[in-house]
């Protein structure tokens, strides 16, 4: 089983990343890839919950989507139940695939091994520079909750007009829950 297979690519790769821990806890995640042929890849992981489950469970479901409203939700809270299609696996509505990681901490990152995977749906669509803007105003946006650096909100405020500009209906949505997680005016 090789991650190529399951749309991963050299250099870094943002999935929402699973874990079991006192409740389901979701959060979008870097995979860092170096060599898509294998089975290998690694993550940092800040002080979170995402880390926490980890170092009990040395698991870390992967599931790989591309709605930007499941992105902007999951990166300030974790979605409950009814987001989810199922639950073991874990797969969220939308989900075009998943993956079950063995994941070992060592120092500030995570050792990952594929042990299981399945493809739900393999889509074609083009580049959309509205759902990457979304991507990385949740970066910026997320830096700004634990560093409230308010340079990083004029990032956000940046990739949300691109957002906007390039967005379906989707992306407008992601950028109203942006606007209203970092109260940021509409
Ligand atoms: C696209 C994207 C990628 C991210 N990648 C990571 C990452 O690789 N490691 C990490 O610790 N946080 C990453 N974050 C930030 C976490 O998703 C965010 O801090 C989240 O709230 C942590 O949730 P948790 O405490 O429930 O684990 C990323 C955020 C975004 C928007």
């Amino acid at each position: 089983m090789k991650l190529i297979e399951f749309g991963f690519q050299k250099g870094i790769n943002e999935v929402i990343g699973i874990t079991f821990g006192e409740w389901i806890n979701t959060a979008p995640l870097g995979i860092i890839v170096d060599n898509p042929e294998s089975d290998r890849a690694k993550v940092r992981l800040y002080s979170n919950h995402t880390r926490k489950n980890i170092e009990r469970t040395s698991r870390l479901w992967i599931n790989i989507i591309h709605d930007p409203v499941i992105f902007a939700k999951a990166s300030f809270e974790d979605l409950d139940e009814s987001y989810f299609l199922n639950l073991d696996p874990p797969i969220i509505k939308g989900s075009l695939g998943w993956c079950k990681m063995d994941a070992k901490l060592r120092g500030g990152f995570a050792d990952l091994r594929l042990l299981d995977a399945k493809i739900i749906e393999k889509e074609i669509r083009t580049v959309n520079r509205g759902f990457n803007a979304v991507i990385e105003a949740l970066v910026h946006g997320t830096r700004f909750v634990s560093l409230k650096r308010d340079d990083l909100l004029v990032k956000v405020e940046y990739y949300l007009d691109i957002a906007e500009k390039c967005g379906g209906d989707r992306e407008k949505r992601a950028v109203e829950i942006i606007r209203e997680k970092l109260g940021l005016d509409v």
